[in-house]
């Protein structure tokens, strides 16, 4: 057996070489993970990835993982072997961990579990020893298929589509069949205590737009599109024409409104058509006979004319208020 006996100046320099190392290492091991914003699920689990580069073993260093914005902002940390509970903000109990194994590989990555909205922020991944860190931003969105309903309603055949469960606030269209987007009614959205989203829309459709419409959600900045297609048979546009009779009786009453309109516009515009040759022929009698009260003349003239006008113009647009 060969026993190596290190001298006590050797013994120094071998520990002061082992410090510079631990140095050099400090200052050239970086804590790198992605820069890009980690798209997590409400309810799902997600890998917040960090490590150490060049690989280092960190299994004995204490890795803390912190929200900034939060306080207490310790989401996690890992010292002398062991989670470190004490410190841990009450939002995170029971839902992060890191991977031992790992830890020996230099991984130091987060794992979150069942995901929550208020998850959604900026980690930072922190090595006292190494004085580095890393920040990671992560984004939380939820989504879920549409469900679309077919009713009927004096206006024709209406399709109802609603989706629940959404973050961030998502929009709603509606496509035929080929694929052309439909002129639908504002889309209503409501936010439950849970801070989801659930939004809804009405669509009045005919045959002519094809049998087939799609509900489609979209969140762009979380990527998610959920949609639902349903199929119109053709009896359920026939059965729609049952109700036309109604259609007609109010195409009648309309028509009828717009004849009468049309009976009182000829009537005023009769009326003001024989008042204004009247004026006509009073000014010019005016004008010959004193040509220097002409302006004067004019203006009362223009005056009393306006009056009637106007009540003609007034009564008429109250008709037409009152008028189906
Ligand atoms: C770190 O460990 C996790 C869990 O095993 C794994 O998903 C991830 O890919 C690892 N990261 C690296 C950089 O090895
Ligand atoms: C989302 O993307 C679609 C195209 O895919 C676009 O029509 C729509 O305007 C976008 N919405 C927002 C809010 O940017």
């Amino acid at each position: 057996m060969i026993h190596v006996r290190l001298s006590p100046t050797l013994n120094f320099q071998f520990g002061a070489f082992t410090v510079l190392v631990l140095l050099i290492c400090s200052c050239q091991t970086h804590v790198i993970g992605p820069t890009r914003p980690i798209a997590a699920t409400v309810g799902e689990d997600v890998i917040l990835q960090s490590f150490l580069d060049p690989v280092m073993d960190a299994f004995g260093m204490t890795v803390e993982w912190t929200r900034p914005a939060m306080n207490p902002s310790f989401v996690y940390v890992w010292r002398d072997g062991v989670e470190l509970e004490s410190k841990k903000h009450p939002l995170y109990e029971g839902r992060t961990s890191v991977f031992t194994e790992e830890l020996k590989r230099g991984n130091i990555s987060l794992k979150l579990s069942r995901v929550r909205i208020s998850d959604e922020g900026r980690y930072r991944c922190f090595i006292p020893a190494l004085d580095k860190d890393h920040v990671v931003q992560l984004v939380v969105g939820a989504a879920s298929s549409p469900v679309v309903q077919k009713t009927k309603d004096s206006s024709g055949l209406v399709l109802q589509c609603e989706s629940t469960g959404w973050y961030p606030e998502p929009e709603m269209f509606w496509l035929d069949g080929e694929g052309n987007l439909l002129s639908a009614g504002p889309t209503e959205t409501v936010r439950g205590p849970d801070d989801l989203y659930t939004v809804s829309s009405r669509v009045t459709v005919e045959k002519r737009h094809s049998n087939s419409f799609t509900c489609r959600v979209q969140q762009n900045s979380t990527n998610q599109i959920r949609e639902t297609q349903i199929h119109v048979p053709d009896d359920f546009f026939e059965v729609q024409s049952s109700s036309s009779s109604a259609k007609v009786g109010l195409a009648a009453s309309f028509a009828v409104s717009i004849l009468f309109n049309l009976i009182l516009g000829f009537f005023v515009w009769k009326y003001k058509t024989k008042r204004s040759s009247k004026d006509h022929r009073v000014n010019e009698e005016e004008t010959e006979s004193k040509p220097l009260m002409k302006m004067k003349e004019l203006k009362k003239g223009k005056a009393a004319r306006i009056k009637p006008e106007v009540h003609m113009n007034v009564s008429l647009s109250v008709i037409i208020t009152y008028l189906p």
